[in-house]
This record gives C-alpha cells, sequence and structure tokens, in this order.
C-alpha cells in the first residue's frame, strides 16, 4: 500500500513544492487537506485536485500560530475521520544579506514561520498520531540546512533547526508507529525561481553536480516515498534531493 485512502496535511500547499507535492499524493489516491495562509491558493489548488477527481479540501492557516495549526489538525480529523501523513513544507525565503544586516524582525519573522511553524504543526499532528495508533511525517528542509548557505544565514539556521528537530522526534516516537522524515531539495525550478534571468539560472544550475535545477515533481517523489510505507524502516532520514549539489 501507498498512500492511498490515507488523509495527508501539506502546508504551504497553494504555491510550488507544497502544490506539487499536494497533487502528487491525491493523485497516488491520499485524502488531501490543502493548507496555506493564503485563501485564494487553497481554494484554486484543492478545486483542481477534486476536478482531476481526486480528494481535497481547503484550509487556510497561518502555521506560524499554534491554535491555527492545531485547528488544521483539527479540520483534518473531522473532515476525513483521521489523520495519517503531515508535509510541513510552508516556509519563507528572506533577501540576500550578511548577517550584520540581518534586521532583528527579519530573522524573527524566519525563525517563526521557517522553524517554529513546523513545530507547531507536528506538535499538533504528533498528539494526534500519539493517540490514534501512528503516522508518518515529512518535513521541508533545505540543502541549505545541511551546508553553508552565504547570504542567508537565518534562512540555513531555519533549516539546520528543522533538520535537528526531525532527527530528535524520529527518535523519541520510533516505537509508537510515527515515522519522522525530512527532504532537503537543492535549487528547484519553482515559482519563485522562474522569473530570474538565463544567466543567474545558469549560475544557480551549476551549482548541483547534475549541471540543472531540480523540478517540483522530482521532490514531490521524494516526499511520496517517504509517506508511504515503500519507506517503513525510515526514519530520521534526511533526504537530499539536490541533483548531487552537497558531493561538489
Ligand atoms: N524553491 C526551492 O528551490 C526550494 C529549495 C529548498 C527548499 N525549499 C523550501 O520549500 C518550501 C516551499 O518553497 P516554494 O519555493 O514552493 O515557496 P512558495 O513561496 O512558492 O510557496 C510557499 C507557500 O507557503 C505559504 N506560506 C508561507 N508562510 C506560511 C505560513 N506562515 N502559514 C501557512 N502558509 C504559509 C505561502 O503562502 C506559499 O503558498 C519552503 O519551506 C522552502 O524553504 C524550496
Amino acid at each position: 500500500m501507498s498512500v492511498n485512502g490515507r488523509t495527508a496535511i501539506v502546508t504551504g500547499a497553494g504555491s510550488g513544492l507544497g502544490e506539487a507535492a499536494a497533487r502528487r499524493l491525491a493523485g497516488e489516491g491520499a485524502r488531501l487537506v490543502v493548507a496555506d495562509r493564503n485563501p485564494d491558493a487553497v481554494e484554486r489548488v484543492a478545486k483542481e485536485i477534486r476536478a482531476a477527481g481526486h480528494e481535497a479540501v481547503p484550509f487556510v492557516a497561518d502555521i506560524s500560530v499554534f491554535e491555527q495549526a492545531r485547528e488544521l489538525v483539527e479540520f483534518a480529523v473531522s473532515s476525513y475521520g483521521g489523520l495519517d501523513l503531515a508535509f510541513n513544507n510552508a516556509g519563507i525565503t528572506p533577501r540576500l544579506v550578511d548577517v550584520h544586516e540581518i534586521e532583528p524582525q527579519d530573522w524573527l519573522d524566519v525563525i517563526r514561520v521557517n522553524l517554529t511553524g513546523v513545530f507547531f504543526c507536528m506538535k499538533a499532528e504528533l498528539s494526534h498520531f500519539v493517540d490514534h495508533g501512528g503516522g508518518a511525517i515529512v518535513n521541508m528542509a533545505s540543502t541549505a540546512g545541511v551546508m553553508a548557505h552565504a547570504g542567508r544565514a537565518a534562512y540555513s539556521a531555519s533549516k539546520h533547526g528543522i533538520v535537528g528537530l526531525t532527527r530528535s522526534a524520529a527518535v523519541e516516537y520510533a516505537r509508537r508507529g510515527i515515522r519522522i522524515n525530512a527532504v532537503a531539495p537543492g535549487p528547484i525550478d519553482a515559482p519563485s525561481a522562474q522569473g530570474l534571468p538565463p544567466e543567474i539560472r545558469a549560475q544557480i544550475a551549476a551549482k548541483t553536480a547534475m549541471n540543472r535545477p531540480g523540478t517540483m515533481e522530482e521532490v514531490a517523489g521524494v516526499v511520496h516515498f517517504l509517506l508511504s510505507d515503500e519507506a517503513a524502516f525510515v526514519t530520521g532520514s534526511v533526504y537530499e534531493a539536490n541533483g548531487g549539489q552537497t558531493q561538489l
């Protein structure tokens, strides 16, 4: 069994990698809660998934507010009668700036959304999983969570934090039927990169051994694998999907 018939939350599903993962999981038979802080985006994505013949309901939540993360899990349970899977993907990327120039508020915002938001989602999801016999979680890290990312220290710190949170929680919950992994993509041809000039896109591609950015579908494939029973013995891993970037 893959993810067929399982209920899954995807956060940040209104755009980019989260949207691609939501489409992939729904296509594999999962019953989706499409969550994002952008109301128009969740409506659009859920509607398009349903139009393709799959199951999806929208939910508006700012996952950096614990109450909203908790309500998201409650909504999934009340909509489908349970919760089995979660992809905690929502995140923000700050502008390029050296450490001494990071505005204190910008630092706080990145940590609040990227790291604290993932913790808030995990806290709510795990409370349900512990009481209902298990589940699987994938957290969105980044290559910036496993190596230096000059100019984006706050972002890199938030993603390194997600890696530590993932590994520690994986050990805590491994004997309770709960698997927790992270995916760490390198440069991806996501909407945020699609408007960049060709020379910048070439520079970004050259950071990978494959000399190309990944596709959103390639990352969605890793997320699907980690959430599925194919990965039944995989927990605490940080799956790099970066075309060999960290080997150069
Ligand atoms: N694009 C890349 O190349 C890349 C590479 C590695 C990791 N990532 C990570 O993947 C994730 C998604 O990136 P993307 O490129 O698809 O970005 P994106 O901006 O296209 O999508 C992010 C989505 O998250 C939502 N969001 C942001 N803050 C939120 C909050 N507090 N509550 C709920 N929703 C919120 C946004 O509304 C948006 O729909 C991020 O965590 C990012 O760090 C992206």
